[in-house]
This record gives structure tokens, sequence and C-alpha cells, in this order.
């Protein structure tokens, strides 16, 4: 479709309103000119179409579909090839139910384990987010089919989220939270953009040619469109010439009579407009032009693919021994999740699923009719954090008769959920009130968490295993199943630091913030990045998960002992399955800046891969790192730099488990300008080898004069110092004295103008 041609046949109240939806979930059709409409659904786990005939679209149920793991726990597989399946499973389902685009993957980042809406998102850690949205993209639109990613940028908080604030300094936004949209977009190419409702730094994103047009087009080469979340914009005109294309839903024709008068009133380019809908067409006609009317998709591969998925993901967090269980023993089944799990959180990404296998339905596929060793007691209620006597005693009276109980626990849908926050990190009451009563007869406990989000988790010592199911989507009966009875050995990772309690996070004082202002000053310090660097203690560290088997590393290799920062690093190293039973390692690289200038987490992770084996099969695992492993965004230059010196490649099972190091030497290639004036110190001039040349002379007239005691610039004896002033206040005083003290401390050591002249020598020089 030759798209130029067509916006030139358009009249200026047709391209007005293709700028903006007709329903909710609908583009605008431009019947004269043969212009279909299509649908957007939400997603990102499934697909949320909404049943048409309805008469509240918006809000109404929506079609049968796969309900598959949310993020929270398809991060924690580290597996790009698996969230690949999943997006192509959903594009397949999206071409079958003429959807064009699906919107989604979520990527902001956690940066506190409170916001309601983390279920949705993937983790605290830019670089795998970035990974994990980028197969998701490829997956989905390797159908034909558009992806959104969102909520585009610093939407961090449910909390007032469609009016304050985030308060981020450009090397924190550049390193943590660009950071996990650029890679996304640059290497899988979204459709689209979900632009968010808040503002960052007091701009509003929906307007902001900063954000919409000089990072993502510019600096990041975006082509697709920008549409806004639901009810994002404000003053519709700004946000078009900024970059915003599409408003969804639609403002019921107001802001497009605004599109027209600005055009009229001159206020408004007609060619911004011309390119906002070649940009929206050239979407739409992607998808019109591959549509396959005829597709059809497989209600219950994609229920196993879910099944696959929820496996990979699900974390084991403790196990002393008494996993996996053996199909003979007395196992007490205890919580109202083991019938009715929590598998998918609130709000506008709720599937609705066409089946869901609870732990319960999984014990009858497995054991049929001979289930008798197995019980189950409901233990708690889930509508009201109340403890219920009865329930409880039934759970433990059922513990004590079995040889294990398997407890399922985890967040109602009141706890956590869009649209809120929370405002703990506990589980409910009656829970973990559930949780001792049973420890106290029997010592086998298993917890099985479904949560989007980490709690607390005061009775961990009185446990023997622990497991992680996050919410794994409609088949996670089967996966928690499949991984108790060791029918499939744990491979998840967590993509997030569980923390030993709420006051411990990097931005516990300031999030939320207040009322319309929410200032990131933990700055780079989000999740492990703050934890390492503090040496705090955690419950469980970022990329912690255990296996039914070990794992070992050899043959570490980097090849090459120093490089310069354009070259790239080829580190390699053979992971061996040691242990008897097949699994799978998430191998995790991460890069530490042994000395830097500016301040540094003390690792990051840069690269990870996970990989099958078979016991006592050996696998060869090699990365590529480029100029950005090494870097961080400089402020001064506006662009990543790599501060030459010595680097760590550390090989870890965590962050907190480094296995295997080596230290490569990296040469920088760009050089920070340095300009001196007056406030420049002598201890920074001195640093520069040709900018000390030019102080030398003047230096050591002062030393001989100085009235405080001796200096010593570098390579002289120190001086004779006075009592009250040791060497080292000597040394300080000098190395942070600016230039223009001087005249002060050395009252006609040189003038004025004779200082200016040594300033401006020094920047000629370098
Ligand atoms: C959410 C988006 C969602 C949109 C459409 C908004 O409120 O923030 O994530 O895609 O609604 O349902």
């Amino acid at each position: 479709m030759d798209v130029r041609k067509l916006v030139g046949r358009m009249t200026l109240d047709e391209k007005a309103s293709l700028c903006s939806g007709k329903d909710f979930w609908h583009t605008k059709a431009i019947e004269r000119l043969g212009i279909a409409s299509i649908m957007v659904s939400d997603g990102p786990h499934g697909l949320r179409k909404q049943d048409m005939d309805a008469a509240q679209p918006s809000i109404n149920e929506s079609i049968k579909a796969v309900c598959f793991p949310a993020a929270c726990a398809t991060a924690a597989s580290f597996d790009r090839d698996l969230i690949y399946q999943m997006g192509h499973a959903i594009g397949e389902e999206c071409q079958a139910e003429d959807v064009g685009v699906v919107l989604g993957p979520a990527v902001n980042i956690k940066r506190s384990p409170l916001c309601g809406r983390n279920f949705e998102y993937f983790s605290e850690d830019p670089y795998l987010t970035t990974e994990m949205a980028t197969s998701h993209i490829k997956g989905v639109q390797s159908k034909n089919v558009g992806t959104s990613i969102k909520h585009y940028l610093g939407n961090n908080q449910e909390h007032r989220r469609m009016t304050s604030s985030s308060q981020i300094d450009e090397r924190t936004l550049r390193e943590i939270y660009l950071a996990a949209f650029e890679g996304a977009i640059k290497s899988a190419k979204p459709w689209t953009v979900m632009c968010s409702y808040n503002k960052v730094n007091g701009e509003q994103i929906s307007e902001s040619e900063h954000f919409l047009n000089d990072i993502l087009r510019e600096e990041w080469g975006y082509d697709g469109f920008v549409v806004s979340d639901w009810g994002a914009v404000r003053d519709r005109v700004v946000g078009l010439k900024a970059g915003l294309e599409l408003e969804m839903p639609s403002s019921g024709g107001e802001h497009d009579k605004r599109i027209v008068q600005a055009v009229k009133d001159g206020t408004l380019d007609e060619k911004i407009l011309d390119r906002a809908c070649e940009r929206i067409l050239n979407i739409l006609y992607k998808y019109l032009e591959n549509r396959e009317p005829n597709a059809t998709w497989d209600k219950e591969e994609h229920h196993k693919l879910s099944r696959k998925i929820a496996g990979e993901s699900i974390v084991l967090l403790k196990n002393n021994g008494v996993l996996p269980l053996h199909d003979r023993q007395r196992v007490a089944m205890i919580g109202a999740f083991a019938q009715k799990p929590r598998y998918q959180g609130g709000g506008s990404s709720h599937i609705n699923s066409f089946k869901m296998d609870s732990l319960m339905d999984a014990v009858q596929e497995k054991f049929g009719q001979c289930r008798s060793q197995i019980t189950y007691s409901q233990g708690y209620e889930t509508m009201d954090d109340i403890i219920n006597p009865v329930l409880m005693a039934e759970a433990v009276v059922a513990a004590e008769k079995s040889d294990v109980a398997v407890i399922f626990a985890g967040l109602p849908d009141s706890f956590e959920s869009e649209g809120y926050d929370r405002t703990h990190m506990l589980l409910p009451n009656c829970q973990n009130v559930l949780i001792e009563a049973v420890s106290k007869v029997q010592p086998n406990i298993v917890v099985v968490l479904h949560n989007g989000s980490p709690v607390e988790m005061p009775w961990i010592g009185s446990t023997a295993g622990i497991i992680e199911a996050y919410l794994g989507g409609q088949a996670i009966g089967g996966a928690v199943m499949d991984l108790l009875y060791g029918d499939v050995n744990p491979s998840g990772k967590l993509a997030e630091t569980f923390p030993l309690r709420i006051e411990d996070t990097p931005s516990y004082l300031f999030y939320g913030g207040e009322k319309d202002i929410t200032e990131y000053r933990e700055g780079i310090f989000v999740g492990y990045r703050y934890y390492d660097k503090k040496k705090m203690d955690v419950l469980f560290p970022f990329g912690f998960g255990l296996s039914y088997t070990t794992f070992s590393y050899t043959n570490f290799s980097l090849n090459k002992e120093s490089m310069k920062d354009t070259e790239e690093l080829e580190v390699s190293v053979e992971v061996t399955n040691t242990g008897n039973t097949f699994g799978k390692e998430v191998v995790q690289l991460y890069i530490a800046d042994v000395v830097s200038t500016p301040i540094r987490p003390i690792r990051e992770l840069k690269e990870f891969a996970k990989v099958a084996l078979y016991p006592g099969e050996t696998k060869k695992i090699t990365f590529l790192l480029g100029k950005r492993a090494f870097a961080y965004y400089n402020v001064q230059i506006n662009d990543w730099h790599v501060e030459g010196g010595e680097f760590i490649v550390q090989l870890g099972q965590s962050s907190r488990d480094i296995v295997c190091q080596k230290t490569v030497s990296v040469e920088a290639t760009v050089m920070l300008p340095i300009v001196y004036d007056d406030n420049s110190t002598i201890g920074d001039i001195l640093a520069d080898p040709k900018a000390a040349e030019v102080i030398r002379p003047m230096l050591e007239l002062y030393n001989s004069n100085n009235s405080m005691g001796a200096c010593e610039s570098p390579g002289q004896e120190a001086g004779t110092a006075q009592e009250a002033i040791s060497d080292e206040m000597n040394k300080a005083m000098l190395a942070y004295m600016p230039l223009r003290q001087i005249l002060s401390f050395a009252p006609g050591l040189c003038s004025y103008e004779e200082l200016h002249k040594i300033i401006k020598i020094l920047n000629e020089i370098t």
C-alpha cells in the first residue's frame, strides 16, 4: 500500500479522526478510501479480546483464551526461546481472532515490591527485562500481529499513576528505566509503543518531544507508532507535535476537533498530522496485508505450552531434601489455593481462561482413583483475612497424619492489583498463623507461594521447602505437581530480590511520593544493585533458585586479557550436570568495575544463558560482550562511556554467588572533555600529566612560601609541617584547593591576570 499517496487523498477531518480510536478497542475506518479498522486487545500473557456484543465493551468479559504465566513468572525462566514460543502462540490466537495489536509486554522496572502491578512486569534488572521483552515481541510479531511495549516511561507505581511525576535523574533514566525499553525497541522493533499516564520530571509523557521524539525516534531509530495509554492524553495538539500518533480510546471527537482547528489556525503544521497518519497506516496495513483469515489455534496445545512455561519459571527457594516427593508418601495438601490457585493478576491483563488446572486437578490426573495417600484441607479463607479455627484445626490434623504437608499460600486478589499499590509485604495473617500451626505438628512442610511480588516469610525457619510459583497461568496446578514430584526439575531463578522486610528496600523512604511528586532518590541503586552495594542480608538474592541436580563450571576463559572499548570480548565456559537427573542451569554473567570514578553498583547483569543438561553432560557456553557491558551513562557527554581500567567478568548462580571470575583490562577510546577554570582543583590538574607540567613551577613556589606549611607536589620531598597540621591534611588541602585560592593563600605568587593566562594554557594543551 502506498501510504503516502493514501494520506494525500484524505481530508483534514479524516486525518484528524484517524488519530484516535473509534471505541475502546478499534481504530477508525475510513470507508470512502477503503481504510479498514483494526482491533487492539489487552495482553500481555494471553489474549483479552472483549466481546463486542456486550453493552459496555470496556469492562465486560473477554472471549475464552489461554492464560499464560504472568511476566513476574516468565522472567524467572531466564529463557528467551520459551518466551518467544509464548509470544508466537499469542500471535496465533490474535490472527484467529482478528486482533491486530496485542497490548504488551509491560517492561516497567520493579522499583519497589509494593507496586501493585509488579506481577505484570519482568524484573528489577533492565537487561533481563529488555531481553525477555525482545523475545516476547519477536514471538508475537512473527505472526504479523503487532505488540505495544508499555508503559513508556517511569510508571513504577500505581498510586496516582495518572497524575504523578516521576522525578528521575538522567543517568538513572538511561541506565535503569529507559534501558528496559531501549534494547527491545532497537532489536525487536515493536509495532507500537504505549506511552504512560504519568509525567517524568514534570513533563507529561504523552506530550514529551524529548522522550517521544528525541530519544525514541532520533536516538533509537523507532519507526512504528506511539499510542497513548487509555486516557493518557492531555493536550492533544502538543502531543501530536511531540510524536503521539494514536489516542486511545477516543475523546468522543473533542480532541479530533482541536487538531482540525489547530491546522486551520496555523498552530499545527499539517505535515505533522500527515506524518502521524502515515505512521499509523503503515502499521495498520502491515497487519491487514498479512491477515490469515482462516487461521485457527489449538486451545489444548496452548494450555500444554502454558504448563511447560510455568514449569520452567517456578523457583525452588528452599529444599532440605524433602523434595521431590515420592508417589507413596502420605501428603496433606493444605490451603484454598490448592483447589483454586491465584494464577493471574487483576486489571487490564485479566484473561478469561478457557480452563484452569488446580493442584488438586493435577493430583487427580496423576493418581486417579488411587489417591488415598493425598488429602486436601482448605486451611484458610481467601475472601477475608480472618482466622477460621475449624479450617485450621482440620489442616493441622491432616498434616499430623501425613509424611509431608504442602501448604499453598499467597496473596489474594485484593492484596495486589493494577490501580493501587500494596502498603506492606506481608501475606494474609491467617495464612502465616496456619503455617506456624502446621509446623508445630509436622516438620516436613513445603510452602508453595502464589504471588506477583515478594512477600515476607516469618515462618521460613519452620519449613523444609519453599516453592515460588508466582502467578503461573491457567496450567499452574499441573506445573507445580510436576515439580513437587520431580517430573520437572526446577530451573527458575529470581528476577528480583526478596528483601527481608519492606523497610530494607531502596525506595522505602520515598516510594509513592508526596501528592504528585515521586522522587527516585535511590538513583541507579535499584534491587540487587542496592542490596549488594550495602552488603545487606536479603531473604533471597536476585538470580537465586535451586535445582534437584548440581552443576559445575570449568574452562572459564576470556579470549583476551586486555582490549579497547571498541572491541568485543568473548567469554566461554563449560557447564556440566554433576548430579543424577536432567536439569537446566541459568548461567548469569555479571560485570564488576574494579575502580571507578563514577559511583557504580558492585556488579551488574550483562548476559545470561539457559542450558539443558543430562546427567554427566557438558556444554560450552559462549558470550560476546561489547562496549555497553562495561559502560555507564555519562551525563557530561550524554553518551555511554567506558572509563578505562580493570573489569571483572563474573559468572554466578545468583548476584550473591559468583562461581568463577577473571579480570580484563579495558582501554577507553573516548576521553572525557576536560575544561579548566578558576575552580579546578590542584589535585584534578595534577592527575592530568600534561596539565601538571603547566602548574608545577607555580606549585613549587607556593610550597616554599606557603604560610600553612609546605605542601608537596608529586616527586617532591615532604616539607616540615606545623604541629597542628599533619602531612595528610596538607596534602588534602592542596589537592582540594581550587586554583583561584592561590591568590588568597599565597598572595603575590601570581597576579589575577597571570592566573587566568595559566588557565588559558591549561585549556589549550588538553
Ligand atoms: C492500562 C494499560 C492497558 C489499557 C487498556 C490501561 O489502564 O494501563 O496497560 O493496556 O488500560 O486496557
